[in-house]
């Protein structure tokens, strides 16, 4: 975190952010999400004039339905096409959809254990941003989604490191966080918040993704990253999915001090988060099987 590093240590740090800003390996987000922001902030754009644009790509207009549909935001009408989709949910939440089903995409490729963990992440995030009556719960869901994003780009820009990393929390019995500083100098959480922003995507979710291990850092979205970073204890603490690490993440008190939860609170969350995580698995499953790559996908794998 915040502890100064030697000057080989910095050194080192400055080369992974060189390579990791090349991000060679790493697809861009589609041209779809740059057009769809400029129409978001064009005031005269219409439905259809949107729907067209969207429905040029099949297969993300109907990930995007899949996943509106699904449990983790829990819309409370059942969404049948993009029109509706788009006047039911309005262009900013269209737009957060298609950047968590251009994400996903590359998740689900790459750990389906890990895209897992962030399934139900954002599930809990939903349940605790609309428990706190937060204003924009499909963004901090989005946020948890996309969370451990920089794991990824870790693992497809630094395929070595990576297995270090992985050998090291299993040696040593440390967490991967704590791997990744050792090894990089840096660690998944600001990786992703680099990419995040590299990607334009709005601070909103930057932030969160960026914080996720250290709340207290976030300076313009502390609230999301405190939901972030306690929804990722909770959905690992309930052994759904892994991120590729063998320790529950450390409560840190200013995220809990600025949640304001209380016992009761939480029998109430748990309970809500349980039932959600059931339509989850089954969504979850459902792309396994239409992905085909179920073997591939094995927890022993990286
Ligand atoms: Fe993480
Ligand atoms: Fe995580």
């Amino acid at each position: 975190m915040s502890q100064p590093l030697s000057p080989e240590r910095e050194q080192r740090r400055a080369a992974i952010r060189e390579a990791l800003r090349e991000v060679k390996n790493l697809p861009t987000l589609p041209g779809i999400i740059s057009k769809l922001t400029k129409m978001v902030d064009d005031p005269d754009i219409t439905t259809d004039q949107m729907g067209k644009l969207i429905s040029k790509d099949h297969i993300l207009a109907a990930k995007l339905l899949k996943l509106a549909n699904s449990a983790f935001y829990g819309f409370p009408q059942r969404i049948s096409s993009l029109s509706s989709a788009i006047i039911l949910l309005g262009f900013n939440v269209i737009k957060i959809l298609i950047i968590s089903a251009s994400i996903f995409e590359l998740m689900e490729d790459q750990d389906v254990e890990l895209w897992e963990h962030s399934l139900g992440c954002a599930v809990v995030c939903s349940v605790l941003a609309k428990h706190l009556e937060i204003s924009d719960p499909e963004e901090v869901s989005t946020a948890g989604l996309i969370h451990d994003l920089g794991k990824v780009a870790i693992k497809m820009e630094l395929p070595k490191e990576s297995e270090t990393i992985t050998a090291l929390v299993g040696s040593r019995g440390i967490s991967r966080f704590t791997a990744e500083h050792e090894l990089l100098g840096l660690d998944h959480a600001e990786v992703g918040g680099w990419l995040a922003k590299s990607w334009n995507l709005p601070v909103k979710l930057v932030e969160p993704i960026a914080w996720h291990h250290n709340p207290a850092g976030a300076s313009s979205e502390p609230m999301a990253a405190a939901i972030v970073h306690f929804a990722d204890i909770i959905i690992r603490g309930l052994g759904y999915g892994h991120g590729r690490d063998i320790w529950v993440p450390t409560l840190q008190s200013k995220a809990w001090e600025l949640l304001r939860l209380r016992p009761t609170d939480l029998d109430k969350i748990l309970e809500n988060v349980e039932e959600k995580l059931w339509d989850v698995k089954g969504f979850s499953l459902e792309i396994k099987m239409e992905a085909g790559g179920v073997g591939s996908t094995s927890p022993g794998r990286g």
